[in-house]
C-alpha cells in the first residue's frame, strides 16, 4: 500500500479518482471506453477537468461558520446538495440494475437524477424507488410522435422537469468506438423507446437524431407537456440569451462531457459569462469535468446555481451498484463541506468570484 495509507491503512476508494480507477479495472475495456470516451481527440474532455484543475481558493478565515448548509432550491424543489446526477445512456452497461439502482441512490442522497431519453430501465420502475426530484432528458425526434409519447410517459410516472439535449443534432464522431467496433451488448436496450415505433430502436433512434431542430422546439415541448423545459448544451451567451427568450425554465451549460463536438471550451471556462448573459432569468447548471467537492463550490462562485455529476456515478454503479453510487454521491457532498468549511463560505448561495481569486464585491 502506498505510504499516505501507512500501516493498516486501505487504499480506498476515498476520491472520484479512485472509483474510476477501480471501475476501469472491472469493466469490459469495450464499455469502459464507451463511458470513459469523447469525440474526436478528446481536447475537450481533457480541458473540461483541466479547468477545475487550474481554480485555486482565496479562502476567509474566523467566519464563524460552523457546519455549512449545502442545501438549495432548483425549481422549487430542495436538493440537499447544488448536485445532481448528469442524463446518462443505458446505467444497465454499469450494472443490471441500471437507472433503478442509481435512482434509489440519488434518492436517499437527497439529490436529482436527470434520466436519459436513452435510459436501459422503464421510467415507471425507475419512478418506483425514486425519492427526490426525477427529470426526462429528451431527445426530439424527427419522428414527433415518438418523442411526444416518451414525453407523456414520463410525465405520468411523476417526473418534473425536461431536459432538451441541443448539443446532438447528430452523434459525436467517439473515435474510441469507432476502433473497438463497439456495439450495445445484448439485452442492454433503451427501455423507453420500445413500442415507440421503432424498429431496431437502437440504430433508429440514433438516426432519427433531428439536425434540423430550431428553438421552436422549446415551445413545442412546452404545448405537449405541462413540465419546465431546461435547454442542455449551451456554451455561449447568445444562446443562452435565447433560450430564456424561448422560454426555457433553465439551462446547462454543456459539452455533453466532450462527446458531440470536440474543440469546444471547458464548461467551466464559458460559465461567468453564460451566468452574466442570464442575470438570474433562470438557473443555470453546468456539467462537465466535476471530479471533487470543490469543483462545485468552484462551479458555484464561477455562477452556476448548480452542478451535473458525469461518468463518476457510472463509476460507482460499476463498482459496487447502488452503494457505489450512494458513496460517490457522499464523497463528493462531504468534499463539498469540507471546502465550504475551509473557506468559510456558510451556504452556497453564498459562493461568487471573489472565493476563486475574482475581484471583491463593492461594499
Ligand atoms: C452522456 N451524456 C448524455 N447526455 C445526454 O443529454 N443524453 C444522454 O443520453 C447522454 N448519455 C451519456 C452517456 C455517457 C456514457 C456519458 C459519459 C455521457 C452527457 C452527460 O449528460 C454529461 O453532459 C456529461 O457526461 C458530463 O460530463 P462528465 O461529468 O461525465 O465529465
Amino acid at each position: 500500500m502506498s505510504d499516505a495509507a501507512g500501516d493498516g491503512g486501505t487504499p480506498g476508494p476515498y476520491t472520484l479518482a479512485d472509483w474510476a480507477d477501480l471501475a476501469r479495472a472491472g469493466m469490459d475495456p469495450g464499455v469502459w471506453d464507451f463511458c470513459a470516451g469523447g469525440a474526436g481527440e478528446e481536447r475537450t474532455l481533457a480541458a473540461n477537468v483541466e479547468a477545475y484543475d487550474r481554480v485555486r481558493f482565496r479562502p476567509r478565515v474566523l467566519t464563524g461558520v460552523g457546519r455549512p448548509d449545502t442545501t438549495t432550491r432548483i425549481l422549487g424543489r430542495r436538493w440537499a446538495a447544488p448536485i445532481g446526477v448528469a442524463p446518462l445512456a443505458y446505467h444497465t452497461l454499469a450494472d443490471p440494475a441500471g437507472e433503478v439502482a442509481t435512482a434509489g441512490a440519488a434518492g436517499r442522497a437527497g439529490l436529482p437524477l436527470v434520466v436519459s431519453t436513452f435510459a436501459g430501465r422503464t421510467f415507471e420502475d425507475i419512478a418506483r424507488v425514486a425519492a427526490a426530484p426525477l427529470w426526462l432528458q429528451v431527445y426530439c425526434f424527427r419522428d414527433r410522435d415518438a418523442t411526444r409519447a416518451l414525453v407523456e410517459r414520463a410525465e405520468r410516472a411523476g417526473f418534473e422537469a425536461l431536459v432538451l439535449t441541443a448539443d446532438a443534432p447528430r452523434l459525436g464522431r467517439r473515435l474510441r468506438d469507432l476502433r473497438n467496433g463497439f456495439r450495445l451488448p445484448d439485452g442492454i436496450v433503451p427501455a423507453n423507446l420500445t413500442g415507440a415505433g421503432f424498429s431496431s430502436p437502437v440504430d433508429h433512434a440514433l438516426a432519427e437524431f433531428d439536425a434540423a431542430l430550431d428553438w421552436g422546439v422549446v415551445a413545442w415541448l412546452g404545448e405537449i407537456s405541462s413540465l419546465p423545459v431546461l435547454v442542455k448544451g449551451v456554451l455561449t451567451p447568445a444562446d443562452a440569451r435565447q433560450a430564456v427568450a424561448a422560454g426555457a425554465a433553465g439551462i446547462v451549460v454543456s459539452n455533453h462531457g466532450g462527446r458531440q463536438l470536440d474543440a469546444v471550451p471547458a464548461t467551466l471556462d464559458v460559465l461567468p459569462e453564460i451566468a452574466d448573459a442570464v442575470r438570474g432569468a433562470c438557473p443555470v447548471l453546468v456539467d462537465g469535468g466535476v471530479r471533487r467537492g470543490s469543483d462545485v463550490l468552484a462551479a458555484l462562485a464561477l455562477g452556476a446555481d448548480a452542478v451535473l455529476l458525469g461518468r463518476p456515478v457510472l463509476h460507482g454503479l460499476a463498482v459496487g451498484g447502488e452503494t457505489g453510487v450512494e458513496r460517490v454521491l457522499g464523497t463528493v457532498v462531504d468534499e463539498l463541506v469540507e471546502t465550504m468549511t475551509f473557506t468559510g463560505t456558510p451556504s452556497v448561495d453564498r459562493a461568487g468570484p471573489p472565493l476563486v481569486g475574482g475581484p471583491e464585491e463593492a461594499g
